[in-house]
């Protein structure tokens, strides 16, 4: 065990100081919220981490916009109407456990919403910052400057409502070639205004976030960013680990307190989910 002697040690994001080094990771709760209501069984499974001794519970993502979901049975936040369902979320981890931390993952599935996909709302197109579609998958609409704009609000405001309803931090999900991520990547960005270009412009959408974020929630309130650091696609353009390295001191400047360093998307040629 000497080897895992730091995994029990304290540490802090940002304000957020967690008891151990132990995460559940991201894992997304599908099902778990039905009708803007939180299941018992999501109650189970997140009360159950937390009671095996997690010092940081994720809530997997959940979507901002309507746009990023899908399917039917996914779930958004894009309401002060499910503010309620978090907040019982919320109560019921921090009540399993002494000083367990809890935040969720806000998200969007960008280009690798699949409309034609069994449960899709059908009459949803997705959306990216380019017109590339991925494999099978429908050709996404290029948002214009004002709709990527209109994203950055879609995520801060969803932040803003996991902070209402009690967790204690929030990670936007930057990884796996959604939304956020396609913005990162020169692999899917090949835009030629303020989000495209270069490392810094593909950067703007994830720094706008963070920017918003703090601005509204504050800047003790720990944002946390998970993005790629590597897309493992065929493709000369692309996030490679040197690339995620340049990408890094921008998020960092916008205030980001942690990044959750991932790998992999729908294009790749590793499986990523
Ligand atoms: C059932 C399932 C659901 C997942 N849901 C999410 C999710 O909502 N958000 C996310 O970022 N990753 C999700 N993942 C991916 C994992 O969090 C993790 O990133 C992946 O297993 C790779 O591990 P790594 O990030 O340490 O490389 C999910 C994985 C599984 C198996």
């Amino acid at each position: 065990m000497h080897q895992f002697s730091r995994l029990f040690k304290k540490t802090n994001i940002g304000t957020m100081e967690l008891k151990n080094r132990i995460c559940l990771g991201e894992i997304a709760p599908q099902a778990k919220f039905i009708g803007g209501d939180v299941t018992r069984q999501s109650v189970d499974f997140y009360t159950a981490r937390a009671r095996g001794g997690c010092g940081l519970v994720m809530v997997g993502g959940v979507m901002v916009d309507l746009t990023g979901v899908g399917g039917m049975n996914w779930c958004l936040i894009d309401d002060d109407k499910y503010i309620p369902a978090f907040a019982y979320l919320a109560k019921a981890v921090h009540e399993a456990s002494p000083d367990v931390k809890v935040g969720v993952q806000i998200h969007h599935l960008g280009r690798q919403m699949y409309k034609d996909s069994l449960n899709a709302y059908a009459f949803m197109n997705p959306v990216a910052p380019s017109p590339i579609k991925i494999g099978a998958g429908t050709v996404p609409h290029e948002l214009t400057t004002e709709e990527v704009e209109h994203m950055v609000d879609q995520f801060v405001e969803a932040a803003v409502r996991v902070q209402k309803a009690g967790y204690d931090c929030v990670q936007v999900h930057g990884a796996h070639g959604y939304l956020v991520s396609s913005f990162m990547s020169p692999f899917s960005n090949k835009r030629t205004d303020k989000y495209g270009g270069s490392l810094e412009n593909n950067a703007r959408f994830a720094c706008e976030i963070v920017r918003g974020i703090k601005e509204r929630c504050g800047k003790d309130f720990p944002v946390l960013m998970k993005i790629n650091g590597d897309d493992f696609v065929d493709a000369k353009e692309q996030i490679t680990p040197e690339y995620a390295k340049a990408l890094a001191p921008f998020l960092e400047e916008a205030g980001v307190d942690e990044l959750h360093v991932s790998a992999g998307q729908y294009d790749a040629l590793l499986p990523a989910v």
